[in-house]
């Protein structure tokens, strides 16, 4: 395979890009997004979206079949951080290509102003954590026992964000205002 493009997605991609998604979803592993999710109402959502100027998602495409290989988004917060999502094919990962992806979805963010990337990652998820770290991504914290998952289990979730504001990498809180006394100290790792 030539080397894969990374392109905007379109009204007429949303079908195949779905069924990219959804296998991804099926595996059950990586997604919020779970197996059997009603993919006529995600496919009306990305429509939808198509339409948002606070969100882009981008495809990755095989340019000699110009199949999608996978997806990856950004969605603008009103307080000016941009949140990421990514997915890709299973026979297509480890090859750079996630890498390739996030660095576009970054310039996205940046193009968006925002001062900040955020995302959700889940603690097994190896891959993803070591993407979002090789990105300088740091973890912010862990939510525990955050997610009920539709076979019962209640997951936690890694929260990580890549500081883009050169103003605010200096390693403030980002708050003009004292804590409350008694919070307890974190750092980012
Ligand atoms: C997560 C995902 C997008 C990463 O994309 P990828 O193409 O597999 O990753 P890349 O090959 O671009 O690797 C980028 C970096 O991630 C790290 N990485 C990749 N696979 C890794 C693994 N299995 N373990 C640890 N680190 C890994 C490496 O540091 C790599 O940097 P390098 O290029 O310096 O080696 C992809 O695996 C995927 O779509 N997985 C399923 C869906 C998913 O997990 N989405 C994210 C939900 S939060």
């Amino acid at each position: 395979m030539a080397d894969p493009m990374i392109r905007e997605m379109g009204p007429d991609d949303i079908t195949e890009a779905l069924e990219v998604f959804a296998s991804v979803a099926q595996e059950g592993l990586w997604l919020g997004t779970q197996p059997g999710f009603d993919q006529a109402a995600r496919a009306e959502s990305w429509r939808v979206g198509l339409e948002d100027p606070t969100r882009r998602t981008l495809l990755v495409v095989d340019p000699d079949t110009g199949r999608i290989l996978g997806n990856g988004s950004v969605h603008m917060a009103r307080y000016g951080v941009a949140e990421v999502g990514m997915a890709l094919a299973a026979r297509v990962r480890g090859q750079g290509l996630g890498g390739r992806l996030l660095d576009a979805l970054i310039d996205i963010a940046r193009e968006f102003g925002a001062h900040k990337v955020d995302l959700q990652v889940w603690p097994h998820n190896d891959a993803a954590l070591g993407l979002y770290l090789s990105r300088g991504f740091v973890v912010e914290g862990r939510l525990r026992a955050h997610y009920r998952r539709a076979d019962g289990q209640v997951w936690d979730a890694i929260v990580m964000g890549l500081i883009l504001d050169p103003e605010l990498t200096d390693g403030s809180r980002g708050s003009g205002l004292a804590d409350a006394p008694g919070l307890p100290t974190f750092s980012p790792s």
